[in-house]
Formats: structure tokens, C-alpha cells, sequence
């Protein structure tokens, strides 16, 4: 049977190599579909978890990763032999930044190299890990042909970039649409035909290129317009203005506005991170990206003006940072999720503690943050946001507004608030939105 008939009978042997938040999702939802799914990562403590049946993934249930384990049709290993028994193979690694803020390719090289070790004729190869435009043709098509095999005609090649979205309770790996690029009309058919077994919509595009500047193209466009929003909220707290009013109102458009909010900053593997991928690939073509860069100043910025907000608060109370308590709310980039990287917290955790204070957390979803973790160095414990702790503080950072959390009662128990997601709804001297400075008729209220 060939690899198109296999693919159509999900009788084929597929692999997916990284098991993180883009890559056990895929596994999973390859498994429900009927393949037998073989997932390889490096890390022992996923591989083991996956063996015990159990997700360490928050959107995917570990109902759902014990039903398939015990079916037979979901396995991980730490080791790549296993390539020689499969058919396809997605590949979903990380693509981190250097500090030069240059694409890191170490992942995407040694997994593509450990994958090329073992390819034999007939095999389908997917990457997935967001990355520059070319890097499909560039960088992993080059390391594969080194097996000898020809893509194209030995083998086959595609780049379909993952949109999931952690936390988002409507849009999953199965509903989000899939863009898909191969490398020959070929490639492209049986990256379809097999992502159509898992995924509702799978959209074609004409190479894995273009697929590649697809993903680029939706971050950077989160990235700029959150960076015009976060100038925004600088501007109306210039101008004594809401911003979150105006954002608010202007929403109720119908067409040909979206709605951006600002913050303390941007997190994530994403947002922060993909549009420098973009940036560093057209600056070889003597390009200079400068909404990219524009916006990577602005956000970039906004822990440091989260901490002048603070130190403005203090100020007002006659206090200084240097010796304050301060307590963050949330840490994670985002509500509801426990995922760190990048996130803005540790930057305003870390410029707050580099000025003198005492700096404390809360955050149910991130019991623990060692200190190899944040430029702060230090093995941090969360403390419990209740009466107690808040009325310790000297400040409350509301830095990601998760759900749980009680904003009332944050109001009611801490001497000084600052709300950098609009979180808070009654409106008192001792609460600062960002980028909406109390009007005179609030202060007349309090
Ligand atoms: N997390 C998201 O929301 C999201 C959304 C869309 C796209 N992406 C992209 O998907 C890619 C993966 O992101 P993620 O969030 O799943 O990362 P992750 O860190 O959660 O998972 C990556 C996994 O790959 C494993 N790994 C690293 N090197 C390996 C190797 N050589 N061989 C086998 N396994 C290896 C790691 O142990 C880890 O388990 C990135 O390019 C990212 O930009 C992420």
C-alpha cells in the first residue's frame, strides 16, 4: 500500500517529534482519528507521563491521552530508531531567540538530523515549529537529502504552521484551520490528506513558504497592533483618557476594526518571539521591517512603565519602592494558563526587586518559580492572594488577571492597586488602571 492509500485508510504509522503544547495536542487528535501515533521527545518526564497515561498539557485531558495509550494507538520514546517504522512525521519542536535576538535553529537542525538518520523512501515530513520564511527548503530539506533521498520524489515535504491557541476554550487543534504547504503538489496532497483525518478545514497554499510567512504574517499583525494599542494607552494616560473606554466603545464598530488591548507587556513563545524570526530573515534582503521593530521598542517597554506606575502610586502615599512590599497578581503571560515563558511578570517582578522591594506572588497556576527561571535569581514560593497577604502589601500588581482571583476583594484589602489589565471595576484613589488615570468626578466618588 502506498503512503496516499495508508494516509486515507489511517493505517499509516504517523510520529510527531516534541511533545509540547503544539505537539501532544496533534499526537492526540492523530489518535482519535484512528492512527497509531508514535510521539518522540527528548524529555524523559513527558515520555514517561505519556507512557503512564496521564497529560501534562492543560488543554488536553488525560482521559483522552489514557484512552488512546491504553488503545495502543498513542506511544512515546525518547529515541529515534522508531522513524524507521513510521510513515510521517510532524515535526514540532521549539524556535526560540538568541539574546542577539537571532532565530535559535538548534532544535529544528538536531531533531531534522536525528529524523534524516532514519528516513527511508515513501516517508511524509511535516514541520510545524513557526519559523522564517525559507527555513523548509533552506534548512531541513538540505539535512534530509544528506540520507540520499530526493524530496519531492524519495520522500515528502511539507510546512503546516500550528495555530492552538493554550487556554482558548472555543478554538482547539481540531477546529482551528490548518494552512498547509508542500514543497511539490504531491507533498502538499498528503500533508492534506492527512491533516484532514484530524483537523476540520485544511486551506492549501502554493509552497511551504508561503505557509511559512502565513504564521509570520498572523503574529506580526497581533504584535504591531498590540504594540499601537499599548502606545495608545501611554497617550490617554497622558491625556487624563480611558483607554479601555475607548477601545470598549470603538469594538461596537461592525466593520474594519478588531480589538486590541493594551498590558503590561507581551509573553509567550509567540507573540514576542515570531516576528523577530521575520524581521531577521528580510534584513538579509536588505529590507528593514519597521512596524516589527516599532512595536518590539513599545512592548518591550511596558514592564518599565508598569513599575513607574508603581512608583507613582507609592509616591502619592509618601512610600518609595525602595523597601515596599510588592505583590504581583499573576504571573503567567496570560489568564488562565501556566505557561512563564516570556511573560511580562518576570521583567516587572525583576525591575521592582533591582529598585529595592520586597517582592512577593500569587498565582494558583504557578505554585513555584525557581530562580534559574527569572532574572531574579531567586527560588520564589506563591503566596496565597488573600485578606492577609494583601493587607501585608504595600502594593497589588495585577499582572495577569486570572480568572480565579476576586477583584473586589483585591480593591477592598490592598493600600494600593495597580490594574494593568482593567480588571478591577470600582473605581477609588488607591486603584491605577494602566493607561486610564482616575477622572476628577471617580475621585470626587471615593
Ligand atoms: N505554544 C503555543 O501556543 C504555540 C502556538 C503556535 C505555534 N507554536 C510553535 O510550535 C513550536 C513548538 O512550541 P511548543 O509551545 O509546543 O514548545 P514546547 O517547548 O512546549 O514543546 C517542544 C517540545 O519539543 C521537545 N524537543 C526539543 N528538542 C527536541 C528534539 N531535538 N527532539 C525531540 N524533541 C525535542 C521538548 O522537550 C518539548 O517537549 C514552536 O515553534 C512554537 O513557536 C507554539
Amino acid at each position: 500500500m502506498g503512503i496516499f492509500e495508508s494516509i486515507n485508510a489511517r493505517t499509516a504509522r504517523v510520529g510527531v517529534v516534541g511533545l509540547g503544547y503544539v505537539g501532544l495536542p496533534l499526537a492526540v487528535e492523530f489518535a482519535k482519528a484512528g492512527y497509531r501515533v508514535t510521539g518522540i521527545d527528548l524529555s524523559v518526564a513527558k515520555v514517561d507521563a505519556i507512557g503512564r497515561g496521564e497529560s501534562y498539557i492543560p488543554d488536553v485531558a488525560t482521559s483522552d491521552v489514557a484512552e488512546a495509550v491504553k488503545a495502543g494507538t498513542l506511544r512515546a520514546t525518547t529515541t529515534f530508531e522508531v522513524i524507521r517504522e513510521l510513515e510521517t512525521v510532524n515535526i514540532c519542536v521549539p524556535t526560540p531567540l538568541r539574546k542577539t535576538k537571532d532565530p535559535d535553529m538548534s532544535y529544528i537542525v538536531s531533531a531534522v538530523e536525528a529524523i534524516a538518520a532514519h528516513l527511508h523512501p515513501g516517508m511524509l515530513i511535516v514541520l510545524e515549529s513557526t519559523t522564517y520564511p525559507g527555513t523548509t527548503i533552506e534548512v531541513v530539506q538540505p539535512i534530509l537529502e544528506k540520507s540520499g533521498l530526493k524530496a519531492g520524489v524519495d520522500f515528502y515535504l511539507a510546512f503546516s504552521p500550528e495555530r492552538v491557541d493554550p487556554g482558548n476554550e472555543k478554538f482547539n487543534t481540531r477546529n482551528v484551520p490548518k494552512v498547509v504547504g508542500g514543497l511539490t503538489p504531491t507533498c502538499s496532497k498528503l500533508a492534506q490528506a492527512l491533516y484532514s483525518a484530524a483537523i476540520d478545514t485544511v486551506i492549501p497554499v502554493s509552497s511551504p513558504t508561503v505557509a511559512e510567512m502565513v504564521k509570520l504574517l498572523e503574529n506580526t499583525f497581533r504584535a504591531v497592533n498590540i504594540g499601537m494599542v499599548n502606545e495608545l494607552a501611554l497617550m490617554c494616560d497622558r491625556m487624563g483618557i480611558d483607554v479601555w473606554e475607548v477601545v470598549d466603545a470603538a469594538k461596537t464598530k461592525p466593520f474594519g476594526f478588531m480589538p486590541f488591548y493594551p498590558g503590561p507587556g507581551l509573553g509567550g513563545h509567540c507573540i514576542p518571539i515570531d516576528p523577530f524570526y521575520l524581521s531577521w530573515k528580510a534584513k538579509q534582503f536588505g529590507f528593514d521591517p519597521r512596524f516589527i521593530e516599532l512595536a518590539g521598542h513599545i512592548n518591550a517597554a511596558m514592564p518599565h512603565y508598569v513599575v513607574e506606575k508603581v512608583r507613582d502610586g507609592l509616591n502619592a502615599q509618601r512610600k518609595s519602592v525602595n523597601g515596599s512590599r510588592i505583590l504581583i497578581a499573576g504571573i503567567s503571560y496570560k489568564r488562565d494558563i501556566d505557561d512563564m515563558r516570556e511573560s511580562p511578570a518576570l521583567d516587572v517582578m525583576h525591575l521592582l526587586q533591582k529598585a529595592g522591594a520586597e517582592v512577593s506572588y500569587a498565582d494558583p497556576y504557578v505554585p513555584t518559580l525557581p530562580g534559574h527561571e527569572w532574572p531574579g535569581g531567586v527560588d520564589m514560593q506563591a503566596v496565597t492572594l488573600d485578606r492577609k497577604t494583601m493587607a501585608a502589601a504595600d502594593c497589588v500588581v495585577i499582572v495577569t488577571d486570572h480568572k480565579v482571583f476576586d477583584y473586589d476583594e483585591i480593591v477592598l484589602a490592598s493600600k494600593l492597586v495597580i490594574d494593568t489589565r482593567n480588571a478591577t471595576k470600582v473605581r477609588a484613589a488607591h486603584v491605577v488602571r494602566l493607561g486610564a488615570p482616575l477622572a476628577a468626578s471617580d475621585l470626587a466618588a471615593v
